[in-house]
Formats: C-alpha cells, sequence, structure tokens
C-alpha cells in the first residue's frame, strides 16, 4: 500500500460543471486519495470498509463535510500585514496601506519571512490555490513560489508591473517589467503545481508602454493569465480617463493593449458601463468580485445579476489586504449582504460553488481541481459548521445542506477549518502541532 494513500470519511459535497449549482452529495460518503489525486469517490458503504481493509489510514470526519480546497483568484500576497488599516477610499488606502508594506518587500529576507506566515494563513482558511499579486520586486515572487513549491501547492501567481503613480521604490520600468516577468515564468511556471498570471497593476500606474509590454509578455505566453484591477473606485475611474483620454472607457484601456481575453482576470468591476460590459462579456474575460474590499474601502456593491445577465463570467476573491476575510466562506458571508442590498438572491450553493468549482474555472483549471472528483487532485478542505459554541447553537437547528453551508459563510472562520488537505496530505493540523 502506498504511503501516499489516505481515506476519508464524511459527507462529501461536490459542485458540477454547468449551470445547475446543486451538489453532489454523499451523506455519508468516502474519498480515497492516492499520490496526489483523489482516486474514488462513494458511499462509505461502497467503498469504505474494503479500502479501511487494505489498511489505508484514515481520518474520521463524520457529521462534516468534505468539500473541494477553496480557490481564491484574487489576493495580494505583499498585502498580508497591511490589512485592517483605517484609511480613506481606495487611493487613500493604497497611499498608506498598501504602497508601504509593499515597499519592504524589496529586502528579499522579508519576503522570505512573510511567505510561509501567508501560506499558513490560506492553509488554515482552507484556501488550496490562489492566484496572487506580488511586488514590483522579483524577489517577492522568488519567495511566493519557492514556498509554494514547498508546500506542493497549486498556486498561481506574478510580478506587479508598474511604472508611475506610486513611490519610487517600488516603480520599475517598461524594459524590467519585460525582462523580470520574462525571467521569472522561464524559472517558475510549470515547476511543481507553479502557473504564472502577468499583472499590470492598474491602469494608474503603468504608462502605455509598460501596457504595450504586458500585452507583448501575453501574446508571447498564452497559458500565462492576465490579472489586474477595473471599475473599482469613481475617483481611479475619472484618472485613468485622463491619464488615457484616447479610450473609449476603463475597459477599452486594457483592451486596446491586448489584455482582455478568456485569461484575464479583472478585479472589482464595480462601475462597468453597459458597454464595458458588453465587452468583457465579448471577450470571456472574469470579474472578480471582492466583497469584503468593497465594503471596506467604499468602493461600491458589485452587481452580480447585471453582469450576469450581460453574459460576464465572475468569480469572488478575498483581496486581502483591501479585503478583510482570508477565508472564501466569509467572503462569501459578505457576498450575501451585497445580495441583499441589492434586491437579489445568491444561493449557498451558488456561493459554495463560486468558492470551489467557479474559481478553479476562472483561472482555466477546472480539469484538475474544484471538484470532488476521480482524477481530480486532492486539495480539499473539511468543514465543521458547530466549530464554535455560537454556531453549534445554530447548528442544531439547520436542517438542509443548504443551511449548513449557509451558517458556515455568515459565522464560520477558521476555526470551521477542520482541515485542509493538499496534494493529498493534511496541512492544517500539522502545521498547528
Ligand atoms: N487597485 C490597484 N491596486 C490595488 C490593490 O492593491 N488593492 C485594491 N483593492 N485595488 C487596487
Ligand atoms: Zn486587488
Amino acid at each position: 500500500m502506498s504511503a501516499a494513500a489516505r481515506l476519508l470519511r464524511g459527507t462529501v459535497v461536490s459542485f458540477r460543471p454547468g449551470e445547475d449549482p446543486a451538489p453532489d452529495v454523499r451523506e455519508d460518503g468516502a474519498v480515497v486519495l492516492r499520490d496526489g489525486l483523489i482516486e474514488a469517490v462513494g458511499d462509505w458503504a461502497e467503498i469504505g470498509p474494503r479500502a479501511a481493509a487494505a489498511g489505508l489510514p484514515s481520518d474520521d470526519w463524520r457529521g462534516k463535510l468534505i468539500l473541494p480546497g477553496f480557490v481564491d483568484p484574487h489576493i495580494h500576497f505583499p498585502q498580508a500585514q497591511a490589512t485592517a488599516v483605517h484609511a480613506e477610499a481606495l487611493l487613500d488606502w493604497l497611499a498608506r496601506g498598501a504602497f508601504p508594506e509593499e515597499a519592504r518587500f524589496a529586502d528579499p529576507e522579508h519576503g522570505r519571512a512573510i511567505a510561509p506566515r501567508f501560506f499558513d494563513a490560506l492553509i488554515a482558511h482552507g484556501t488550496t490555490t490562489a492566484c496572487a499579486f506580488c511586488t514590483s520586486h522579483p524577489a517577492s515572487v522568488e519567495a511566493f513560489f519557492a514556498e509554494a513549491l514547498r508546500r506542493e501547492m497549486r498556486m498561481l501567481g506574478g510580478k506587479v508591473l508598474m511604472d508611475r503613480g506610486a513611490p519610487d521604490a517600488l516603480l520599475d520600468t517598461p524594459e524590467r517589467a519585460h525582462d523580470e516577468t520574462e525571467a521569472l515564468i522561464a524559472r517558475w511556471r510549470g515547476r511543481g503545481r507553479l502557473g504564472y498570471a502577468v499583472a499590470p497593476r492598474f491602469a494608474l500606474t503603468s504608462t502605455p508602454a509598460q501596457l504595450e509590454v504586458a500585452g507583448a509578455l501575453v501574446a508571447a505566453h498564452p497559458d500565462c493569465l492576465v490579472q489586474t484591477h477595473l471599475s473599482e473606485n469613481r475617483a481611479e475611474i475619472a484618472e485613468a480617463a485622463r491619464l488615457f483620454p484616447e479610450a473609449r472607457d476603463y475597459t477599452d484601456v486594457y483592451a486596446r493593449f491586448g489584455l482582455l481575453g478568456p485569461r484575464s482576470l479583472m478585479g472589482h468591476c464595480i462601475h462597468l458601463s453597459d458597454r464595458e460590459a458588453a465587452a468583457m462579456a465579448e471577450a470571456g474575460a472574469v470579474a472578480v468580485w471582492c466583497p469584503t474590499s468593497n465594503l471596506f474601502l467604499g468602493s461600491g456593491l458589485f452587481d452580480r445579476a447585471r453582469l450576469s445577465a450581460a453574459g460576464v463570467r465572475v468569480a469572488v476573491a478575498t483581496d486581502i489586504g483591501g479585503g478583510t476575510a482570508w477565508g472564501l466562506p466569509s467572503t462569501l458571508g459578505a457576498a450575501h449582504s451585497v445580495t441583499q442590498l441589492l434586491g437579489q438572491r445568491l444561493h449557498p450553493f451558488e456561493a459554495f460553488r463560486l468558492a470551489t468549482l467557479g474559481g478553479a474555472e476562472a483561472l482555466g483549471l477546472a480539469d484538475r481541481i474544484g471538484r470532488v472528483a476521480p482524477g481530480f487532485e486532492a486539495d480539499l478542505v473539511v468543514l465543521d459548521p458547530a466549530a464554535t459554541p455560537q454556531a453549534r447553537l445554530r447548528a442544531e437547528r439547520a436542517e438542509t445542506l443548504a443551511d449548513r453551508l449557509f451558517l458556515v459563510s455568515t459565522l464560520g472562520d477558521d476555526r470551521t477549518v477542520a482541515e485542509t488537505y493538499v496534494a493529498g496530505a493534511p496541512r492544517k493540523r500539522r502545521a498547528a502541532a
């Protein structure tokens, strides 16, 4: 029996490709993990006793929920210490919260010190895949990928490109943006489970010459993702219009440099016009909803119903450190509140689908992560809806699976995550021990 095999027992919940948000559920389910992949999923009675008799080490999670690990498609690695900074809206928060923290990553030692704590935080909250902005310093990307590789995680990230509109300590040039990104792609892409995202920060911090470089990088590496920010804040939008007078609107700034496509993750998208929404839909770009960040920075309310009706792909993310929650479940709780304010609805199944398979789809990885299904990578989270005394009070009255998931997204935090499996190995309790 392979030492890299494991048997789990619990309620298995996995979302399906396609429109139907209802998950596949096995109340008393079993999952067999082997060599980093999911080998089998079934009812316990069907496969559990045989696997147990074969001597597989097993984890008994009866009463708890086994889901695909959470996917966070928009997070800032160098902002782990820029959460909870009291500031005005986006531009003030960037100047006083984010940029000073990011400047510290000029020192490679700082990135190496933060990286283990960053990944511990992800695992504590059940996140097994993320797409992260690093800083403009290549050393920050080195620290990010080296730690992700050491932990065998499926992680994406990239050097932020910014050559104006920020302190000098954070600026590169179009040439450096090109050369450093090329070198980082060559060094990290495809190692272990790592992928690269070309990351022009946003229109306010890149010259046209740098956006041209970003577009050329994407054209040269079509397997890479693009991550940026779009239409988050009114003052930002006005400044983008001033800096790019030839563009039809903010979305067009990116489109004209070849940065709007099916592998583009556009953070926020709160104030898009109908034309911009249509352009996003036409391009197949993803609008990444970051509800805790949007509330914290007062950016506005993401209109999921409107964007979905326009055919725009939608994902959900934490946006740490503008965001206030590291966990996808709490992020879904905030998403629910936003939909309430807009008179819309977000069913718990839709919400948890967004945080798992939906994230995988946004990252173009839905063939390998985001489901508890044979052949998929063994990245899983175990949720205990009754992890705290207050949650237990409600859990006693939560009758359906939707009730229990909604409880997790409303009252849950890292204590709700009983375990996080990465490539088939339990990583949360071991890290905490
Ligand atoms: N726009 C440009 N950079 C950032 C950032 O770091 N966080 C957020 N929320 N918005 C941005
Ligand atoms: Zn962001």
